[in-house]
């Protein structure tokens, strides 16, 4: 290997806070990735979610093109075309009451936003968010993190948060007061293991929050923007928020975090108290309006609902089929397996196989692939996957006792 190849070079001068895989990806077309060497991976992992509307699509290459050639640097202390045209689309697709956004750079800093607003429009401190949840890594978005994987180091995190058990209705009751500024929880947590909130728990917040003159925050950086069969992950439970956190796929890739609030709520920030050097830059947001025409124009979310039932049936199959897998669910095209075994090794062997897919844990197998998923790229990872778990079932001692 070169000193002057991508692993080299990446290995030596990267901080090594990524467990990497022994992939090089030089390009991508759809819903296919390649190596520098030609070959040729289905992609369910979209670049964590990030592609949604498939690689390279003539829409936002066209988009980065021109936007790149015209302008793409202006704060947002001065008016912009780009951006005033993609804040235009967003919210015409966003819940209605929801007319104001700010625009950052990460999901984490959607988070950061929505921290600040709920405890400046409401005077309180208090933050509540769930046992398995992930909104990022800042230091406010890590204090509602759960993982003491990703917080212990870093102690003491911000004061006021806590974090109640998933789906635990009795709990809910008594962590919402009218000390509570705000509830801050994933529709379905992603990094958690893709578990799908119970419509009642969902609706309960939403009750509580609106009783007790707290706010309910949906984090939907990951099940946003189509990816669950619906624009947003909210409608399947009939519940909408007070702010809603958007990133991951919004810009095709491109670095991008939006939260989204009423005129009150986002009013109360004033002048100067929350602001980004690059939030909204003129290209980020021409990719952004891109990416929602592209969307909408390829019929995307609808594409996810129907692709993902025939993928999640696929999984199923799996599951019936292979006592090694535990469990096969998911909404749309934010898919999982659950797994009686670690599936560290399953990653590279799928790799091998030709997928690209990302875990959730230690057992769990997820899949976030593009939203113009097909068919026919469904059949080759779920035969893929037929393979693998024959190779790990028969890998298994019979009787044997497994996680
Ligand atoms: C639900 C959720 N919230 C927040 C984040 C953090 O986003 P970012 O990594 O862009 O800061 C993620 C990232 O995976 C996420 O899935």
């Amino acid at each position: 290997m070169s000193l002057n190849d991508p692993v080299s070079v990446e290995d030596a001068h990267l901080a090594r806070v990524y467990s990497k895989k022994p992939l090089t990806i030089v390009r991508g077309t759809g819903c296919l990735v390649y190596d520098a060497g030609g070959r040729e991976f289905v992609d369910c992992a979209g670049g964590y979610g990030t592609c949604i509307v498939g690689h390279a699509h003539p829409r936002v290459v066209e988009a980065i093109t021109r936007q790149a050639s015209k302008l793409t640097s202006c704060h947002g202390s001065v008016y912009n075309d780009a951006r005033a045209d993609f804040v235009k689309k967003l919210t015409s697709i966003a819940p209605s009451e929801l007319d104001r956004a700010f625009l950052a750079n990460s999901g984490a800093e959607a988070v950061e936003a929505a921290i600040k607003i709920a405890r400046k429009s409401t005077g309180r401190r208090q933050i509540i968010a769930v046992k398995g949840g992930y909104h990022g890594k800042t230091h406010g978005a890590l204090s509602a993190t759960w993982d003491p994987k990703y917080r212990k180091s870093f102690e003491p995190l911000l004061p006021g948060f806590s974090h109640i058990p998933f789906n635990d209705t009795e709990a809910a009751k008594s962590a919402v007061t009218t000390e509570a500024a705000a509830v801050l929880v994933e529709p379905i947590q992603g990094e958690g293991g893709v578990r799908i909130s119970s419509l009642d728990w969902l609706a309960l917040l939403r009750d509580l929050t609106r009783d007790t003159g707290s706010l309910l925050i949906l984090d939907e950086i990951q099940t946003g923007f189509g990816r669950t069969g619906k624009m947003f992950a909210g409608e399947h439970f009939h519940v909408r928020p007070d702010i809603l956190c958007l990133g991951k796929g919004i810009a095709s890739g491109l670095p991008i975090g939006v939260t989204l609030a009423g005129d009150g709520l986002m009013g109360s920030l004033g002048k100067g108290e929350h602001t980004s050097t690059f939030g909204g830059n003129p290209l980020v947001s021409a990719v952004g309006a891109a990416t929602i025409d592209a969307l909408l124009e390829d019929h995307l979310v609808e594409n996810a609902a129907n692709v993902g039932r025939y993928f999640q049936q696929g999984l199923a199959k799996l599951q019936r089929e292979h006592s090694v897998i535990r469990e096969a669910r998911g909404l749309g095209l934010m898919l999982a397996l659950e797994n009686r075994f670690d599936v560290y090794n399953l990653l590279q062997k799928g790799l091998d196989g030709g997928v690209l897919m990302l875990d959730a844990g230690r057992n769990v197998l997820r899949f976030l692939p593009p939203l113009c998923l097909d068919r026919s790229l469904v059949d080759r990872v779920v035969t893929m996957l037929d393979r693998l778990m024959e190779l790990e079932q028969a890998a298994r001692v019979p009787g044997q006792t497994i996680a």
